[in-house]
Protein backbone atom coordinates (compact mmCIF):
# COMPACT_ATOMS: atom_id res chain seq x y z
CA UNK A 1 0.00 0.00 0.00
CA UNK A 2 1.50 3.19 -1.20
CA UNK A 3 1.62 6.47 1.88
CA UNK A 4 -1.45 8.26 2.04
CA UNK A 5 -1.56 11.74 0.22
CA UNK A 6 -3.19 14.59 2.84
CA UNK A 7 -3.70 17.29 0.86
CA UNK A 8 -6.50 17.62 -1.47
CA UNK A 9 -5.34 17.64 -5.46
CA UNK A 10 -6.13 19.81 -7.94
CA UNK A 11 -8.76 17.75 -10.34
CA UNK A 12 -8.54 19.87 -13.08
CA UNK A 13 -6.08 18.35 -15.03
CA UNK A 14 -6.73 14.97 -13.98
CA UNK A 15 -10.61 15.10 -14.82
CA UNK A 16 -10.38 17.24 -18.16
CA UNK A 17 -13.94 16.48 -18.78
CA UNK A 18 -13.95 12.81 -18.25
CA UNK A 19 -16.74 11.00 -16.20
CA UNK A 20 -15.88 9.79 -12.69
CA UNK A 21 -17.33 6.34 -12.11
CA UNK A 22 -16.82 5.10 -8.65
CA UNK A 23 -17.71 1.39 -7.67
CA UNK A 24 -19.28 1.62 -4.39
CA UNK A 25 -18.47 -0.89 -2.20
CA UNK A 26 -18.50 -1.77 1.82
CA UNK A 27 -15.33 -1.38 3.64
CA UNK A 28 -13.53 -4.67 5.43
CA UNK A 29 -11.25 -4.42 8.73
CA UNK A 30 -9.17 -7.46 6.93
CA UNK A 31 -8.62 -6.73 3.58
CA UNK A 32 -9.88 -3.22 3.45
CA UNK A 33 -12.84 -3.40 0.87
CA UNK A 34 -15.13 -6.12 0.27
CA UNK A 35 -16.45 -7.43 -3.22
CA UNK A 36 -15.24 -9.78 -6.36
CA UNK A 37 -11.77 -7.89 -7.47
CA UNK A 38 -11.08 -9.27 -10.31
CA UNK A 39 -14.76 -7.72 -11.25
CA UNK A 40 -13.95 -4.43 -9.89
CA UNK A 41 -10.26 -4.42 -11.96
CA UNK A 42 -12.02 -5.28 -15.27
CA UNK A 43 -14.34 -2.45 -14.90
CA UNK A 44 -11.19 -0.31 -13.55
CA UNK A 45 -9.61 -1.54 -17.10
CA UNK A 46 -12.64 -1.19 -19.23
CA UNK A 47 -13.70 2.18 -17.99
CA UNK A 48 -10.15 3.81 -18.37
CA UNK A 49 -9.38 2.62 -21.71
CA UNK A 50 -13.00 4.13 -22.24
CA UNK A 51 -11.99 7.65 -20.96
CA UNK A 52 -13.62 7.43 -17.57
CA UNK A 53 -11.85 7.87 -14.44
CA UNK A 54 -12.83 4.63 -12.07
CA UNK A 55 -11.94 3.57 -8.80
CA UNK A 56 -13.39 1.47 -5.63
CA UNK A 57 -15.16 3.66 -3.09
CA UNK A 58 -15.97 2.24 0.54
CA UNK A 59 -19.10 3.38 1.86
CA UNK A 60 -17.39 5.06 4.38
CA UNK A 61 -15.19 6.92 2.28
CA UNK A 62 -18.23 8.69 0.43
CA UNK A 63 -18.37 12.07 2.36
CA UNK A 64 -20.61 14.66 1.06
CA UNK A 65 -18.83 17.51 2.11
CA UNK A 66 -15.37 16.97 0.32
CA UNK A 67 -14.96 17.02 -3.18
CA UNK A 68 -12.21 14.62 -3.60
CA UNK A 69 -12.57 11.16 -1.55
CA UNK A 70 -10.26 8.25 -0.63
CA UNK A 71 -10.39 6.06 -3.28
CA UNK A 72 -8.99 2.47 -3.79
CA UNK A 73 -7.46 2.00 -7.20
CA UNK A 74 -5.94 -0.59 -8.81
CA UNK A 75 -2.20 -0.52 -10.26
CA UNK A 76 -1.93 -3.23 -13.14
CA UNK A 77 1.74 -2.82 -13.04
CA UNK A 78 2.48 -3.86 -9.71
CA UNK A 79 -0.72 -5.87 -9.71
CA UNK A 80 -1.60 -3.91 -6.60
CA UNK A 81 -4.08 -1.80 -4.35
CA UNK A 82 -3.19 1.71 -3.63
CA UNK A 83 -5.64 4.57 -1.26
CA UNK A 84 -5.61 7.84 -3.37
CA UNK A 85 -7.58 11.05 -2.98
CA UNK A 86 -10.19 11.15 -6.28
CA UNK A 87 -12.51 13.33 -7.74
CA UNK A 88 -15.84 12.88 -6.27
CA UNK A 89 -17.66 10.86 -8.35
CA UNK A 90 -20.46 12.15 -11.17
CA UNK A 91 -22.03 8.18 -11.48
CA UNK A 92 -21.80 5.88 -8.61
CA UNK A 93 -22.04 2.16 -9.09
CA UNK A 94 -23.40 0.11 -6.64
CA UNK A 95 -21.36 -3.30 -5.83
CA UNK A 96 -22.17 -3.69 -2.36
CA UNK A 97 -22.18 -7.38 -2.19
CA UNK A 98 -24.22 -8.35 0.68
CA UNK A 99 -27.57 -8.15 1.61
CA UNK A 100 -26.46 -7.90 5.54
CA UNK A 101 -24.31 -5.00 4.50
CA UNK A 102 -26.58 -2.83 2.12
CA UNK A 103 -29.17 -3.13 5.38
CA UNK A 104 -26.78 -1.26 8.33
CA UNK A 105 -27.52 2.01 9.00
CA UNK A 106 -25.22 3.77 7.95
CA UNK A 107 -25.11 2.14 4.84
CA UNK A 108 -28.64 2.84 4.32
CA UNK A 109 -28.28 6.52 5.07
CA UNK A 110 -25.40 7.14 2.48
CA UNK A 111 -27.32 5.57 0.03
CA UNK A 112 -30.22 7.98 0.67
CA UNK A 113 -28.31 10.59 0.57
CA UNK A 114 -27.35 9.97 -2.67
CA UNK A 115 -30.63 9.62 -3.86
CA UNK A 116 -30.82 13.88 -2.90
CA UNK A 117 -27.32 14.52 -4.09
CA UNK A 118 -27.93 17.22 -6.79
CA UNK A 119 -25.27 15.79 -9.05
CA UNK A 120 -24.23 12.52 -8.20
CA UNK A 121 -26.34 9.47 -9.73
CA UNK A 122 -26.67 5.84 -8.04
CA UNK A 123 -27.44 2.85 -10.27
CA UNK A 124 -28.40 -0.43 -8.53
CA UNK A 125 -29.70 1.01 -5.45
CA UNK A 126 -30.60 -2.37 -3.84
CA UNK A 127 -30.77 -6.22 -3.61
CA UNK A 128 -34.34 -7.68 -5.14
CA UNK A 129 -36.45 -9.74 -2.25
CA UNK A 130 -38.02 -12.54 -4.29
CA UNK A 131 -41.23 -12.17 -3.01
CA UNK A 132 -41.36 -8.15 -3.78
CA UNK A 133 -40.30 -9.39 -7.57
CA UNK A 134 -43.28 -11.22 -8.24
CA UNK A 135 -45.17 -8.23 -6.61
CA UNK A 136 -44.22 -6.06 -8.85
CA UNK A 137 -44.50 -8.15 -12.19
CA UNK A 138 -47.91 -9.50 -11.04
CA UNK A 139 -48.99 -5.18 -11.37
CA UNK A 140 -48.79 -5.38 -15.43
CA UNK A 141 -50.71 -7.26 -17.86
CA UNK A 142 -47.38 -7.30 -19.82
CA UNK A 143 -45.25 -9.11 -17.28
CA UNK A 144 -48.37 -11.14 -15.32
CA UNK A 145 -48.15 -14.35 -18.04
CA UNK A 146 -44.69 -14.68 -17.00
CA UNK A 147 -44.72 -15.32 -13.52
CA UNK A 148 -45.34 -18.84 -12.24
CA UNK A 149 -47.99 -18.44 -9.21
CA UNK A 150 -46.48 -17.70 -5.65
CA UNK A 151 -47.59 -17.18 -2.48
CA UNK A 152 -45.26 -16.36 1.07
CA UNK A 153 -45.09 -19.78 2.09
CA UNK A 154 -46.53 -18.97 5.90
CA UNK A 155 -48.13 -22.02 7.65
CA UNK A 156 -49.25 -25.39 6.66
CA UNK A 157 -52.79 -24.18 5.47
CA UNK A 158 -50.88 -21.96 3.15
CA UNK A 159 -48.83 -24.43 2.08
CA UNK A 160 -51.52 -26.88 1.81
CA UNK A 161 -53.78 -24.66 -0.52
CA UNK A 162 -50.74 -24.48 -2.81
CA UNK A 163 -50.24 -27.97 -2.97
CA UNK A 164 -53.89 -29.09 -4.10
CA UNK A 165 -53.35 -26.56 -6.67
CA UNK A 166 -50.07 -27.59 -8.01
CA UNK A 167 -48.36 -31.02 -7.59
CA UNK A 168 -45.10 -29.85 -7.74
CA UNK A 169 -43.59 -26.51 -5.92
CA UNK A 170 -40.74 -25.15 -5.53
CA UNK A 171 -39.70 -23.22 -1.85
CA UNK A 172 -37.21 -20.35 -2.10
CA UNK A 173 -35.81 -17.93 0.08
CA UNK A 174 -37.12 -14.38 -0.67
CA UNK A 175 -33.37 -13.15 -0.13
CA UNK A 176 -31.58 -16.39 -1.64
CA UNK A 177 -29.00 -16.41 -4.17
CA UNK A 178 -27.30 -19.35 -5.77
CA UNK A 179 -29.66 -21.70 -5.04
CA UNK A 180 -29.17 -21.51 -0.95
CA UNK A 181 -31.95 -22.90 0.74
CA UNK A 182 -33.95 -24.11 -2.14
CA UNK A 183 -36.55 -27.35 -2.01
CA UNK A 184 -38.90 -28.89 -4.02
CA UNK A 185 -42.03 -30.71 -3.38
CA UNK A 186 -43.73 -33.33 -5.41
CA UNK A 187 -46.87 -35.36 -4.75
CA UNK A 188 -46.77 -38.74 -5.39
CA UNK A 189 -50.40 -39.80 -4.31
CA UNK A 190 -50.23 -43.10 -5.34
CA UNK A 191 -47.54 -43.99 -2.97
CA UNK A 192 -47.14 -44.25 0.41
CA UNK A 193 -45.15 -41.65 1.56
CA UNK A 194 -46.50 -39.44 -0.82
CA UNK A 195 -44.68 -36.23 0.26
CA UNK A 196 -41.59 -36.15 -1.68
CA UNK A 197 -39.71 -32.92 -0.46
CA UNK A 198 -35.83 -32.52 -1.99
CA UNK A 199 -33.71 -29.64 -0.44
CA UNK A 200 -30.81 -28.29 -1.94
CA UNK A 201 -27.59 -28.98 -0.58
CA UNK A 202 -23.70 -27.85 -1.90
CA UNK A 203 -23.89 -30.16 -5.28
CA UNK A 204 -26.39 -32.75 -4.32
CA UNK A 205 -29.80 -32.67 -3.32
CA UNK A 206 -31.36 -34.70 -0.38
CA UNK A 207 -34.67 -36.62 -0.22
CA UNK A 208 -37.10 -36.84 2.35
CA UNK A 209 -40.38 -39.12 1.69
CA UNK A 210 -43.09 -37.52 4.11
CA UNK A 211 -46.47 -39.71 5.24
CA UNK A 212 -48.60 -36.60 5.57
CA UNK A 213 -48.58 -33.06 5.69
CA UNK A 214 -47.79 -32.55 9.06
CA UNK A 215 -44.22 -34.46 8.83
CA UNK A 216 -43.81 -32.61 5.65
CA UNK A 217 -44.31 -29.34 7.14
CA UNK A 218 -42.11 -29.79 9.88
CA UNK A 219 -39.09 -30.98 7.56
CA UNK A 220 -39.35 -27.89 5.90
CA UNK A 221 -39.79 -25.52 9.26
CA UNK A 222 -36.55 -27.02 10.34
CA UNK A 223 -34.75 -26.24 7.06
CA UNK A 224 -36.11 -23.00 6.63
CA UNK A 225 -34.83 -21.78 10.48
CA UNK A 226 -37.53 -19.07 10.39
CA UNK A 227 -35.96 -17.31 7.48
CA UNK A 228 -39.53 -15.89 5.16
CA UNK A 229 -39.71 -18.08 1.97
CA UNK A 230 -41.84 -18.46 -0.70
CA UNK A 231 -43.67 -21.48 -2.42
CA UNK A 232 -44.04 -21.35 -6.05
CA UNK A 233 -45.69 -23.41 -9.15
CA UNK A 234 -42.94 -26.07 -10.08
CA UNK A 235 -42.11 -25.63 -13.99
CA UNK A 236 -40.97 -28.54 -15.65
CA UNK A 237 -38.25 -27.42 -17.76
CA UNK A 238 -37.39 -28.31 -21.29
CA UNK A 239 -34.14 -30.28 -20.97
CA UNK A 240 -31.30 -31.89 -22.82
CA UNK A 241 -29.43 -35.37 -22.26
CA UNK A 242 -32.33 -35.50 -19.43
CA UNK A 243 -30.89 -32.35 -16.98
CA UNK A 244 -33.65 -29.34 -17.01
CA UNK A 245 -31.53 -26.25 -18.44
CA UNK A 246 -32.81 -22.62 -18.21
CA UNK A 247 -31.60 -19.39 -19.26
CA UNK A 248 -29.27 -17.18 -18.03
CA UNK A 249 -30.50 -13.01 -19.49
CA UNK A 250 -28.14 -10.45 -18.98
CA UNK A 251 -30.52 -6.80 -19.45
CA UNK A 252 -28.54 -3.74 -19.14
CA UNK A 253 -28.90 0.12 -19.88
CA UNK A 254 -27.46 1.67 -23.14
CA UNK A 255 -25.75 4.42 -24.45
CA UNK A 256 -29.28 5.74 -24.66
CA UNK A 257 -30.51 4.09 -21.13
CA UNK A 258 -32.57 2.09 -22.80
CA UNK A 259 -33.05 -1.46 -21.52
CA UNK A 260 -31.22 -3.57 -24.23
CA UNK A 261 -29.90 -7.31 -24.20
CA UNK A 262 -26.60 -7.99 -23.39
CA UNK A 263 -25.97 -11.62 -23.78
CA UNK A 264 -28.76 -14.94 -23.05
CA UNK A 265 -26.75 -17.72 -21.65
CA UNK A 266 -27.88 -21.41 -20.70
CA UNK A 267 -27.32 -23.44 -17.01
CA UNK A 268 -27.80 -27.15 -17.49
CA UNK A 269 -28.56 -28.36 -14.11
CA UNK A 270 -26.18 -31.19 -12.60
CA UNK A 271 -27.52 -34.48 -12.79
CA UNK A 272 -28.58 -34.97 -8.98
CA UNK A 273 -29.10 -30.70 -8.43
CA UNK A 274 -33.39 -29.19 -8.41
CA UNK A 275 -31.32 -25.90 -9.95
CA UNK A 276 -28.82 -24.99 -12.32
CA UNK A 277 -26.27 -23.14 -11.10
CA UNK A 278 -22.53 -23.48 -12.27
CA UNK A 279 -21.14 -24.10 -8.28
CA UNK A 280 -24.01 -26.84 -7.95
CA UNK A 281 -22.82 -28.97 -10.50
CA UNK A 282 -24.36 -27.03 -13.20
CA UNK A 283 -23.17 -26.41 -17.00
CA UNK A 284 -22.61 -23.28 -19.37
CA UNK A 285 -23.79 -24.34 -22.41
CA UNK A 286 -25.53 -22.46 -25.93
CA UNK A 287 -28.88 -21.82 -25.65
CA UNK A 288 -29.25 -22.17 -29.09
CA UNK A 289 -28.32 -25.43 -29.07
CA UNK A 290 -30.38 -26.75 -26.04
CA UNK A 291 -32.89 -25.46 -27.60
CA UNK A 292 -33.04 -26.63 -31.07
CA UNK A 293 -32.22 -29.71 -29.26
CA UNK A 294 -35.74 -29.74 -27.33
CA UNK A 295 -37.40 -27.92 -29.65
CA UNK A 296 -36.52 -27.57 -33.40
CA UNK A 297 -33.87 -24.88 -35.29
CA UNK A 298 -36.73 -22.64 -36.53
CA UNK A 299 -39.16 -22.96 -33.10
CA UNK A 300 -35.65 -22.22 -31.09
CA UNK A 301 -35.15 -19.38 -32.72
CA UNK A 302 -38.17 -17.59 -32.31
CA UNK A 303 -38.16 -18.83 -28.26
CA UNK A 304 -35.11 -17.05 -28.20
CA UNK A 305 -35.84 -14.06 -29.79
CA UNK A 306 -39.12 -14.11 -27.23
CA UNK A 307 -37.04 -14.47 -24.00
CA UNK A 308 -34.90 -11.64 -25.30
CA UNK A 309 -38.12 -9.42 -25.29
CA UNK A 310 -39.61 -11.22 -22.41
CA UNK A 311 -36.57 -9.90 -20.81
CA UNK A 312 -36.65 -6.21 -21.92
CA UNK A 313 -40.57 -6.28 -20.99
CA UNK A 314 -40.02 -7.20 -17.51
CA UNK A 315 -36.78 -4.92 -16.73
CA UNK A 316 -38.98 -2.12 -17.32
CA UNK A 317 -41.84 -3.29 -15.02
CA UNK A 318 -39.51 -4.48 -12.03
CA UNK A 319 -37.69 -0.36 -12.68
CA UNK A 320 -40.98 1.16 -12.73
CA UNK A 321 -42.62 -1.05 -9.62
CA UNK A 322 -39.69 -0.66 -7.56
CA UNK A 323 -39.25 3.25 -8.21
CA UNK A 324 -35.18 3.39 -8.23
CA UNK A 325 -32.97 4.07 -10.76
CA UNK A 326 -31.23 0.83 -12.16
CA UNK A 327 -28.63 0.00 -14.67
CA UNK A 328 -28.43 -3.97 -15.01
CA UNK A 329 -29.60 -7.11 -13.94
CA UNK A 330 -29.61 -10.47 -14.61
CA UNK A 331 -32.71 -12.89 -15.40
CA UNK A 332 -33.56 -16.39 -14.93
CA UNK A 333 -35.76 -17.11 -17.22
CA UNK A 334 -37.10 -21.30 -17.87
CA UNK A 335 -38.97 -22.72 -20.67
CA UNK A 336 -41.28 -25.07 -20.00
CA UNK A 337 -41.71 -28.68 -22.22
CA UNK A 338 -44.15 -27.15 -24.09
CA UNK A 339 -42.40 -23.70 -25.40
CA UNK A 340 -43.96 -21.60 -22.51
CA UNK A 341 -41.68 -18.83 -20.38
CA UNK A 342 -41.55 -18.70 -16.99
CA UNK A 343 -39.94 -15.51 -14.74
CA UNK A 344 -37.68 -16.97 -12.00
CA UNK A 345 -35.79 -14.26 -10.51
CA UNK A 346 -34.05 -10.96 -11.40
CA UNK A 347 -30.49 -10.21 -9.55
CA UNK A 348 -29.93 -6.39 -9.61
CA UNK A 349 -26.25 -7.13 -8.57
CA UNK A 350 -25.49 -9.71 -11.49
CA UNK A 351 -22.78 -12.48 -11.25
CA UNK A 352 -20.33 -12.43 -13.82
CA UNK A 353 -21.16 -14.13 -17.15
CA UNK A 354 -18.86 -16.52 -18.21
CA UNK A 355 -19.42 -16.65 -21.82
CA UNK A 356 -16.80 -14.04 -22.82
CA UNK A 357 -18.74 -11.89 -25.48
CA UNK A 358 -21.60 -11.30 -22.96
CA UNK A 359 -18.60 -10.37 -20.36
CA UNK A 360 -16.55 -7.86 -22.67
CA UNK A 361 -19.86 -6.56 -23.74
CA UNK A 362 -21.75 -6.29 -19.88
CA UNK A 363 -18.56 -4.38 -18.86
CA UNK A 364 -18.60 -1.87 -21.87
CA UNK A 365 -22.33 -1.39 -21.40
CA UNK A 366 -21.76 -0.09 -17.97
CA UNK A 367 -19.44 2.69 -19.18
CA UNK A 368 -22.53 3.55 -21.93
CA UNK A 369 -24.74 3.82 -19.44
CA UNK A 370 -22.39 5.83 -16.85
CA UNK A 371 -21.83 8.21 -20.24
CA UNK A 372 -25.20 8.77 -20.96
CA UNK A 373 -26.28 9.27 -17.03
CA UNK A 374 -23.58 12.17 -16.79
CA UNK A 375 -24.70 13.41 -19.81
CA UNK A 376 -28.78 13.24 -18.70
CA UNK A 377 -27.52 15.09 -15.73
CA UNK A 378 -26.15 18.03 -17.04
CA UNK A 379 -29.57 18.75 -19.80
N1 LIG B 1 -40.78 -22.38 -10.01
C1 LIG B 1 -39.74 -23.05 -10.51
N2 LIG B 1 -39.93 -24.12 -11.32
C2 LIG B 1 -38.88 -24.79 -11.85
N3 LIG B 1 -37.60 -24.49 -11.61
C3 LIG B 1 -37.34 -23.45 -10.80
C4 LIG B 1 -38.39 -22.67 -10.21
N4 LIG B 1 -37.83 -21.71 -9.47
C5 LIG B 1 -36.50 -21.87 -9.56
N5 LIG B 1 -36.19 -22.92 -10.35
C6 LIG B 1 -34.83 -23.40 -10.69
O1 LIG B 1 -33.96 -23.10 -9.62
C7 LIG B 1 -32.99 -22.14 -10.00
C8 LIG B 1 -32.73 -21.20 -8.87
O2 LIG B 1 -33.89 -20.46 -8.56
P1 LIG B 1 -33.82 -18.91 -8.34
O3 LIG B 1 -35.21 -18.43 -8.11
O4 LIG B 1 -33.07 -18.30 -9.46
O5 LIG B 1 -33.01 -18.80 -6.97
P2 LIG B 1 -31.52 -18.31 -6.64
O6 LIG B 1 -31.68 -16.92 -6.14
O7 LIG B 1 -31.06 -19.21 -5.56
O8 LIG B 1 -30.72 -18.37 -7.89
C9 LIG B 1 -33.54 -21.50 -11.26
O9 LIG B 1 -32.49 -21.01 -12.07
C10 LIG B 1 -34.28 -22.66 -11.89
O10 LIG B 1 -33.39 -23.53 -12.56
MG1 LIG C 1 -31.09 -17.56 -9.72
Amino acid sequence: MDSFQPEEPDFRELREGKTVLAILTIEDDAQQFRGNRSNFIDLIRTGQSMGFIVYVLAVKNLVFSKRSLKGFVYNMETETWQQRLMPFPNIIYNRIPLREDEILPAVKQKIAACHRHPSVKLFNPFFFNKWDLFEWLRLSKTTKPFIPSTRKLINIAGLHRMMRKHSYLYLKPESGKAGKGIMTIKMHTEKQLPYRLIIQENKKSATYNCSTIGKLWSRIQQQSGGEAYIAQQGIQLASYNERRFDLRVLVQKNQRGQWDITGVGARIAGASSITTHVPRGGMIDDPEKLLAHSFNEERARKLLIKAKNTAVLIAKQIERASGHLLGEMSMDLGIDSDGNMWFFEANSKPMKFDEPHIRQKSLERIFHYGAYLAKAKQA
